[in-house]
């Protein structure tokens, strides 16, 4: 089935269920200026839950253009994009859970519909906490489906109860917060716990993510297609909820994953829609993309990540200029991510030899294919196509000089902010690009001294260097802070559980997870890794007081203070002490910034633990 047929099926599907089909929103929207792009098909739709009536009726349905920068880090593997397609439909006080899931069913397995195995489906549901109970209802409804089609549907336990691939056993999959509960879009708003459901590729599961595979284990094998909230609450300034006035539905279902899932791809790059794309760049580069198999060599796996990088951030950058509301390369907000996507892009091009400019080309191809559903491409093509071709020209000139700059910087493998500031403003490199290269180099960043510097030497009003990190990290600076400290806490205990040998060897963090190289000539076992997360609670429960002390390079030694590259360090060095000082936790040489107390990060846990090159590990970890 093609991307075009389903998206059209799918309105189909809901028109007969006596809903209206409404239009996509602007990827920009101007009347919300707290948010830089449109994420899901319901930001449009957020006064409606709240009891404005809407003029199309209360059953509503659309496919909506969204662009999502915080997984622009993945945007390589099998599942991950920055532009997106997500088909929806809502219930305004109308419908409730019973309809919403059952016909997510129908339109998934019935034959008519996308005729999906219903043995291959997977769904979850909230788990319950302080703030709402747990989702029985959903359960009772799943399992009657399931029941109807010969398949029991168990309840699993994430981690302990193996999905099932027969008739019987595990198929349903509670998780908290995290998981299965959407919103509100910015800090307050209509929000409630979801129930998504997941299609399994049918790929082999990798340990490495856990022992037992499970629906929102990160493998790979079960990809999310579909999301069915329950917008009932509201969580209010003070961070608690309150019951909305009506009960609304609001689904979401990825159009490019569930395409892959129907043409028997495990990939979203493989889906017909992208096969242009990858023409274009095998005649611009003389590298063909690869359908992706388990055992392919580590030249085909680099390329095809490069390819897949570089279409997708094309497309989504195309879609962002050509936008009615269009924004175009600059240094602040929209703009700033149209930049970042375009020399990210250019920089893979780079990677795989095309030497010549292209991605004016690529647009040409975006536009080619996508036109005929968003007329606003073609609109303003000409718009698209020059502002390609002049950044790509801006960037061109300076990226292969700034690489060497590059190069002779990183010899003592650390980038301080003036250096990196040095890269942004001769060089034109993106902070998220310098960022990236000192992590391929496994070196080490310092963000908040690179936001200094950029202050000081822009003397731009305070706006527009917010402007500027508006989604990228200063943009969630509350966040790096909390992930910052973390960073300190998982680098003791992991010198305390695996031993003095380990040394940081890059840091990495974004608004949703820090990410921390270091040397350990092993794969850490799933006990080591319990074991290391407990220590990192334990400091957090303890609320260990935050402080830092200016002190001379010997001074720090002799206070026991781990700390990288300390020749690069004037005089005076900062250490930051976390826990009373003679018994402290942590002891570390570092710029800062850091929380007051460790009861601020929360709950600490580690997502992955995986090899970054030759004796170095790298752990993501995240804050909930
Ligand atoms: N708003 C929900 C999502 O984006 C459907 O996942």
């Amino acid at each position: 089935m093609l991307t075009s047929e389903l998206r059209q099926k799918y309105l189909d599907f809901f028109k007969e269920k006596g809903h209206s089909i409404i239009p996509s929103a602007s990827l920009i929207p101007k009347e919300d200026p707290t948010v830089l792009f449109t994420t899901a098909g319901m930001q449009q739709l957020v006064p409606y839950f709240i009891g404005k009536s809407h003029p199309m009726g209360n059953r509503l349905t659309d496919v909506q253009k969204c662009i999502r920068t915080v997984d622009i880090d993945e945007v390589g593997d099998n599942r991950h994009l920055t532009f997106f397609e997500m088909l929806g439909n809502w219930s305004l006080g109308d419908y409730f859970k019973q309809e919403a899931i059952t016909w997510s069913f129908e339109f998934l397995t019935d034959e008519k519909w996308l005729a999906l195995d219903p043995k291959k489906l997977f769904v979850t549901v909230f788990a319950g906490d302080k703030d709402a109970p747990k989702d029985e209802e959903s359960i009772g409804i799943w399992q009657a489906q399931f029941q109807m089609q010969g398949i029991s549907a168990e309840i699993g336990k994430p981690g302990k109860d193996e999905p099932t691939d027969g008739k019987e056993g595990a198929r349903i999959y509670s998780y908290g917060k995290k998981e299965n509960w959407w919103g509100p879009i910015g800090e307050t708003g209509p929000c409630g716990p979801n129930s998504e459901m997941f299609y399994d590729t049918g790929r082999k599961h990798d340990p490495d993510f856990g022992k037992v595979c499970h629906p929102n284990c990160d493998c790979g094998r079960f990809v999310e297609i579909w999301n069915d909230v329950f917008l009932v609450h509201e969580k209010k300034a003070d961070g608690s909820f309150g019951p909305l006035k009506q009960k609304n539905v609001d689904t979401g279902m990825g159009l490019e994953r569930t395409a892959a899932m129907l043409q028997g791809k495990d990939t979203v790059f493989e889906i017909e829609t992208f096969a242009g794309i990858f023409d274009a760049l095998a005649t611009l580069s003389g590298i063909k993309y690869e359908p992706e198999t388990p055992n392919a060599k580590s030249e085909v796996q680099k390329a095809n990540k490069s390819l897949r990088i570089i279409a997708d951030h094309l497309r989504a950058a195309t879609f962002i200029i050509g936008d009615e509301n269009g924004a175009v390369p600059s240094n602040v907000g929209q703009g700033y991510i149209v930049r970042r996507l375009v020399r990210r892009a250019i920089r893979e091009g780079r990677r795989l030899g095309i030497d010549k400019a292209f991605t004016d080309k690529v647009a040409l191809v975006v536009i080619g294919e996508f036109g005929y559903h968003y007329k606003e491409l073609e609109t303003n093509k000409d718009r698209v196509i020059s502002e390609l071709k002049k950044e790509e020209e801006k960037f061109g000139t300076t990226l292969e000089k700034g690489l060497k700059e590059f190069e002779k910087m990183m010899k003592d493998h650390v980038i301080d902010g003036k250096e990196a500031f040095i890269l942004f403003s001769t060089y034109g490199f993106p902070l998220e690009l310098t960022q990236e290269l000192v992590g391929e180099n496994g070196g080490n960043l310092d963000i908040a001294e690179f936001k200094k510097e950029f202050e000081k030497h822009q003397e731009l009003s305070r706006t527009a260097s917010a402007g500027m990190f508006k989604g990228g990290l200063a943009d969630h600076s509350e966040e790096t802070t909390r992930l910052h400290t973390a960073t300190h806490l998982l680098h003791k205990a992991l010198r305390q559980v695996l031993g003095d040998d380990v040394a940081q060897k890059g840091s990495n963090i974004t608004a949703e997870r820090l990410r921390f190289d270091f040397t350990y000539g092993e794969k850490m076992t799933p006990e080591q890794i319990k074991e290391v997360e407990n220590l990192v609670n334990e400091a957090i429960k303890k609320d260990l007081p935050v402080r830092f002390e200016e002190m001379s390079v010997e001074q720090a030694k002799g206070v026991g203070a781990v700390g990288l590259f300390e020749s690069k360090y004037g005089d005076k060095v900062k250490v930051y002490f976390v826990g009373e000082d003679k018994d402290a936790f942590s002891v570390e040489i570092c710029g800062g910034p850091h929380v007051a107390r460790t009861s601020e990060l929360g709950s600490f846990k580690i997502l992955k633990e995986e090899s970054a090159s030759a004796g170095i590990r790298r752990i993501k970890a995240t804050l909930s």
